[in-house]
This record gives structure tokens, sequence and C-alpha cells, in this order.
């Protein structure tokens, strides 16, 4: 593929868009905050209207140049990082709520929309955008598109995938297309809007959004409750479904993922004592306070099976908002505390007790620790693995060995490799693990389809 010349330069001086040229600037551009990788693209463009996004990829298709779309750069799997240098464009400016439909429960908003921006609007008309990622107050809703985010909410309310309607995308041939309608059923033909939706700005560049809402919850109730045994934590997970309860979030943190938050945030009035192994934190919701009680009784009954400590009731909005704090930091906490690698699995829940032992035995094999955490309701099990001690020949020679053992047991227990933070850059080489060649064939075969070039955002996810 081209670099770029001062030709091209001189074409994109032309189109009247913002632009980067200067090294730092490139520099900040060219990370998200997936471990420390660093790619500076050749140019940033900062484009404010979809017609010029659409000159960009019209004049980069022509030439070969390759372009990577990216919102706040937040991703874990390194989705946007412009490996192959060309042109980095980001959708910041595209940071308009364009127009909340009450009468349909229904947003149409620009990409660039911080995603807890757009939850705090709907809300103000009693509306809820539930996919929540630990990064909302600072990511994109485009990037939550692009890579089907989740987060807590997921376990009751589905994940980004589950509210997207219908998107305006530019093509990397520079073609402007709607991918379905503004409908909450639609059976017209493939489904366009689910292909782009965890497509991780490889087929399109997303343009408008337009979401489902649901009316919002008026009550909420959360527990933290400390387990003795890390793996009768993860056990207690599916029991507490079979006896007929849907939490709205129901988090799985470790000890140490606990206690390095703790430390992180400087909030210490949560007690950690020496005897626990792990925390699920556990909120139900809904519009009948009664009727939450009731339900909250029946989780302590489901919970009395299990060998667990004072349960902490969080009885203010203030101490709620802290122990969500807690859980959200953790990842931020755990970049603190060492270099480390994340590894974002995912199987049925019934057998995360099964995958959090066989994380621990490969630990014990390979000589690393880990610290895991995430969304244990929806099996979700957010694999930290901390270099510590580890050797430069052990982290680079032995630890992708280790990964692929941990990523077969995932597949061997009816897993795959990512739930939510995608495949992007750092888990491709594991996608053979996950599928046949005869599926990768395919899936490269739509990435042509849609860029016959292969300039948008490549050396992702393959
Ligand atoms: C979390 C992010 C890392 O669950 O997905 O905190
Ligand atoms: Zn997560």
């Amino acid at each position: 593929m081209a670099n770029l010349t001062k030709e091209h330069l001189d074409f994109f001086s032309t189109l009247g868009i913002k632009m980067h040229t200067g090294l730092e600037e490139r520099k900040s551009y060219g990370h998200d905050e997936t471990e420390d990788f660093v790619f500076p693209p050749d140019l940033v463009l900062i484009p404010t209207k979809t017609e010029e996004i659409a000159s960009i990829m019209r004049y980069c298709n022509e030439h070969a140049i390759p372009v990577t779309p990216a919102g706040a750069r937040t991703g874990l799997s390194g989705g946007c990082l412009p490996i192959h240098g060309g042109i980095l464009v980001s959708m910041e400016k595209f940071n308009s709520i364009l127009h909340i439909d009450t009468d349909n429960l229904q947003v149409t908003t620009e990409p660039g929309v911080i995603t807890e921006v757009l939850q705090q609007a709907v809300k103000e008309k009693g509306l809820f955008y539930p996919p929540d990622p630990a990064s909302k107050g600072s990511c994109f809703i485009g990037g939550n598109v692009s890579e089907n985010s989740g987060g807590p909410k997921a376990v009751k309310y589905g994940v980004t995938k589950d509210y997207v309607l219908n998107l305006e995308v530019v093509l990397p041939t520079g073609e402007i297309i709607w991918t379905g309608a503004n409908v909450l059923k639609n059976a017209t033909g493939y489904n366009l809007t689910q292909l782009m939706v965890g497509s991780e700005g490889t087929l399109g560049i997303i343009t408008k959004i337009v979401l489902r809402l649901l009316p919002h919850p008026t009550y909420d109730v959360l527990f933290l409750v400390p387990f003795f045994n890390a793996g009768s934590a993860c056990a207690a997970v599916p029991d507490i479904f079979k006896a007929g309860i849907i939490p709205s979030g129901m988090e799985f943190m470790e000890r140490e993922a606990l206690l390095w938050a703790k430390s992180f945030t400087g909030d210490e009035t949560v007690p950690v004592k020496d005897s626990h192994e792990a925390h699920l934190l556990i909120e139900l919701d809904g519009f009948d306070e009664e009727q939450l009680m009731q339900e909250a009784e029946k989780l302590f009954g489901v919970l009395e099976a299990f060998e667990t400590d004072e349960i902490l009731f969080a009885d203010s909005a203030a101490q709620k908002a802290a122990l969500w704090n807690l859980r959200r930091k953790v990842g931020e906490a755990v970049k603190t505390q060492s270099v480390y690698k994340e590894e974002d699995t995912v199987v049925p829940r019934y057998q995360l007790p099964n995958l959090l032992s066989h994380v621990k035995q490969v630990g014990e094999r390979y000589g690393f620790k880990s610290v895991c955490y995430g969304h244990a309701g929806d099996g979700n099990l957010h694999v930290n693995i901390i270099r510590g001690s580890l050797t430069d020949a052990q982290w680079e020679h032995e630890l992708p060995l280790a990964i692929s053992d941990i990523f077969q047991e995932v597949v061997r227990l009816g897993g795959t490799l990512s739930g939510e933070h995608g495949i992007g850059y750092v888990q491709r080489p594991y996608m053979p693990i996950a599928f046949p060649e005869v599926t990768l064939t395919l899936m490269r075969n739509i990435k042509k389809v849609f860029d016959p070039k292969g300039i948008l955002n490549p050396g992702k996810i393959f």
C-alpha cells in the first residue's frame, strides 16, 4: 500500500478538513488503551461531515492509502490502531445527538457522542440505553457499535448489538448507505446492520446510528457479596438465574482486583478480609420497590447454599456509585500495578468455575499470576495476566502458548475468544482456535466484497 506523498498531502489540504501532521499529535492519535502500542498514522484527519468522509474514502481507495477510523481510542484489542500507517480518521467531531424519538423510543445519534452523555440525555426523557462499558464516561457510542461493547448491564439487557436498528455508513469505495430501517422488526434481506456491528471498522465508517431505547427502571438495589472461595462465587452465578432471578448486574472480582481498585481509587471503605477470595457485585432493578425486595430475599436464599461472609447492602446513591466506581476502575487499577495482557474470555456461564480453575492451572504451569474479574452473569471473564518477574523470553515466546492453551479450553467449554473487547490487532493470531479455515475464508471474502482493495483498517481481525 502507498505511503503518503506530497501530492497526497496536497490533495487532503484542499478538502478543508482539520488535520494533524506533527509527530506528537500523530503519536497521540496512534494509541488506544491496549497495552502500550503506539502506531503513529501518517496523517490525522478530523472531518465534520459524512460527505467529507466519502471524499477521503474515494481518494484513498483510488490511491490504495490505508484508512483507520478511530473514536475515543479507549479500546482494549487495538481495533483503531493504524498499524499500517496512512490516514487516521478521527470521529470526534461527529458529536451530536440528532433526535430523541419519545414516540418510538429511539435515538438517532452521531458516532462521536460519549456513551454516558447519550445515556444521560435519554434518561432526562425517562428513557434507558443500557449498554455501559467500564469506559462509558469517555468512550464513544460509535466505538461501542464497532466493537459490540457490553458492560455490566448486558446480563439483563443485552449488549450494543441488541439496540442497533439502523446505521448510516460510508463504504470503503466512498458510497454512502443506510444498512436497514428504523424498525424493531426487520426480515428484509441480509442483515447488514448486524454485520456492521462488531466489524471493528473494517467494513465501513459509521456516520449515524439509530438505537432503540427502553423505559428507564425507577428502582435498583446493589449488594457486594464476599466469598471465601472464588470457585464458589462463580458456581453461585448460574443458581441465581435458575431461581428465576435476572440481575441487572452480576459482576465477579477476584480478591486482588478489588484490592487494587481500592488502592487505585483511594476508596478504602469496603472491607476485604484475608479470607475473602472473591466478590460478586449483584444489582437488581425494576419499577416496583416491593417486588425488588422480594427478589432480593429470594437472592439471599440462593446465596445461603454458598459460603459467603456478611453481605454489604449499598443503601444510598453515593454508596452505590462508590461500589460501581470500584468495579469500573479495576481495569485501570491493574494497568498501574504491572505490565499485563488481558484476555476477554467468554464461556456459557455454568462453565465459569471450570474456566477460572483452568486459567489458574495454566498460570502455575507457565509461572504467571493472573487477576480475573468481569461479567460473571454473561460467563465473560477478563483474564489479566500479570508480567511480574517473567523474563522477556517467557513473556514474548512462552506466553502466547499459555494464551493459546487458555483459548483452547475456552472453546472446548463452548465459549469463544472475546465477549466484548473484540479481536482487533492483538487477538488475531488466535482466530484459528475459534474458527475452522472455511469460516475464516467466508469472513475474509465478506471483507473483500466491502473493501476490495483492503484499505479500511487493514491488519485487523484476520
Ligand atoms: C471492564 C472492561 C475492561 O469490564 O471491559 O472493566
Ligand atoms: Zn468488561
